[in-house]
């Protein structure tokens, strides 16, 4: 019983070799026997046969397939058989000998390659990329943005996403849509899902758009890449912040764009040029709420912004990646619905309200942009994926989103309120908060200069990974400080981490003070 039940899990596949390769010329003077028996001979001297489970098919079966007579077959396999390919197994088949003659051969082994002595050649536009990461370091999930308690900044609460809601209508819009979301679709992105942005954004950013003007994308990252591909040639220049969002300096370094930073003060980016300074093709901003230092764009700076670029014929491209969640009185109207010379993309992203691995955002462009931006996107990936498209639109129309938002806006102002006072009182010793009026990131600079290389070292011994702002910097030489975030952790956890933090900076600082006291 027990031998009979072992015996199908025993059973190994076989499987057929179809030989699709074997092209037989009946013009040439070589027999086709000979020719049959060379083909398949070179296709097992491969090796990729040689597990001795896969079969020959049946000499009928080769016949058949390629229109030759089975005496023609038999005569190729007898001959493969005589020299060691094939073996017969008795109401099997023919299967490929476990061993190759060549096995035993040494004048026809494989030849082996020496290995390669002098470095790959790579493309320049890998080694422009100013991004000093090596292997492991690039893999998000392995690093910054994976699960633990690090208060690595710009991380959502992903544990918050609605997921039954989610699934919910994901399930409905397949049962409605079927097939339909399963073809190519438009490069545009879904129709639903741009017209419930055009709404949500004229509604909740105070934009002007129609939904012909935008572009659905896999976030804003690739907004960004889309557009500079599209309005920029290499070389030309971009004006970015300084210090900036780092993956706006690999994009547009990618995209073989020209970088100039420019500083900021208290009221945003610092558009003042030398005379000899490049004028911009486009200028990269996060007004509503600057990364990394949490600046919120000024009326005045928007407007002398907006003026620049109307004179010096250049786009401004407005990342509004977390406006959504301001905690002092309500969202700023965006860039892109004060601005009446078209010279503004919009862009925004999913990531930082609902989770960042759907990688969908939006682009808001001038009219006369969108066709262009649509066929770098054609050309690039062509769409993002019509099945979770399809559900956020319905996530938007449905109320879903606004309501996320709402909730997420209540929970991170508990979050943000508790890490401020959390960390005042564990490590106002070390640090000075600049506490922002939005965004998932706060700056804490430091009191002593000096201990900042003990600070980064104590960080990343013990897992607690603010970034340090230098990081974020280009050329701009600031005092040092590091950017928490606070908002992907319950309140228990951000205290654990701070409470962590604090203990080993103490340690550290006794071992110091004991070193310096005992020489
Ligand atoms: C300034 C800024 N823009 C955009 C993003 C998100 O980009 P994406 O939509 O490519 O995830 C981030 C994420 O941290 C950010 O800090």
């Amino acid at each position: 019983m027990s031998s009979r039940k072992s015996r199908p899990q025993k059973r190994r596949r076989r499987s057929i070799i179809a030989f699709e390769m074997i092209r037989l010329d009946r013009t040439a003077t070589e027999p086709l026997h000979e020719q049959l028996y060379r083909q398949i001979r070179d296709e097992l001297k491969s090796g990729r046969f040689g597990d001795g489970s896969s079969r020959l098919p049946s000499s009928r079966a080769l016949a058949t397939d390629r229109g030759i007579s089975r005496s023609t077959v038999r005569l190729a396999l007898s001959k493969l058989h005589a020299e060691g390919y094939l073996r017969s197994k008795p109401g099997s088949g023919t299967f490929v000998a476990n061993l190759l003659p060549e096995t035993f051969l040494t004048a026809d082994q494989p030849k082996t390659y020496e290995p390669i002595q002098r470095p790959i050649r790579i493309s320049d536009r890998v080694r422009t990329i100013p991004d000093g990461r090596v292997g492991d370091q690039f893999d998000l999930g392995a690093t910054g943005a994976g699960g633990g308690v690090s208060l690595v900044p710009s991380i959502p609460a992903v544990d918050e996403f609605p997921m039954a809601a989610w699934e919910r209508l994901r399930a409905q819009v397949l049962a409605k849509k079927g097939v339909n979301l399963l073809r190519y679709a438009s490069n545009r992105g879904d129709a639903d899902l741009r017209k419930a942005i055009a709404a949500y954004l004229c509604d909740f950013r105070a934009a002007r758009c129609h939904p012909d003007q935008i572009v659905i994308v896999a976030g804003m990252q690739q907004a960004m890449l889309v557009s500079a591909l599209a309005m920029l040639n290499p070389g030309q220049v971009a004006w970015i912040e300084d210090p900036c969002y780092q993956q706006t300096r690999r994009v547009l370094a990618l995209a073989g764009i020209k970088i100039i930073p420019k500083p900021l003060d208290n009221e945003g980016i610092v558009i003042a040029r030398s005379p000899r300074e490049k004028l911009p093709k486009i200028i990269y901003v996060t007004p509503s709420h600057q990364f990394p230092l949490g600046v919120t764009m000024s009326l005045q700076r928007r407007t002398g912004l907006l003026d620049f670029a109307r004179a010096h014929n250049a786009f401004i491209f407005e990342d509004d990646y977390d406006a959504e969640f301001r905690f002092a009185g309500p969202p700023l109207p965006s860039l892109q619905g004060i601005d009446n010379a078209s010279r503004v993309i919009y862009a925004g992203t999913v990531s930082k309200i609902l989770c960042p691995s759907l990688r969908l955002g939006y682009i808001v462009a001038p009219e006369p942009l969108v066709d262009s931006l649509v066929k770098i996107r054609s050309a690039m990936d062509q769409h993002s994926s019509p099945i979770e498209q399809a559900t956020l639109a319905r996530f938007i129309s449905e109320g879903f989103f606004l309501s996320h938002i709402k909730r997420m806006r209540k929970i991170y102002a508990e979050r943000r309120d508790f890490f401020i006072k959390q960390f005042n009182e564990l490590l106002g010793d070390h640090f000075t908060l600049q506490v922002p009026e939005a965004g998932l990131n706060i700056v804490a600079w430091l009191k002593r200069e000096e201990e900042f290389p003990m600070i980064r070292r104590t960080t990343v011994d013990i897992g607690v990974r603010p970034s340090a702002l230098s990081f974020f910097c280009i050329q701009a030489k600031l005092k040092p400080a590091f950017v928490f975030g606070f908002a992907a952790w319950t309140p228990t956890q951000i205290r654990e981490s701070l409470v962590k933090l604090a203990s080993a900076l103490r340690d550290r600082g006794r071992n110091l003070n004991y070193g310096r006291q005992s020489r």
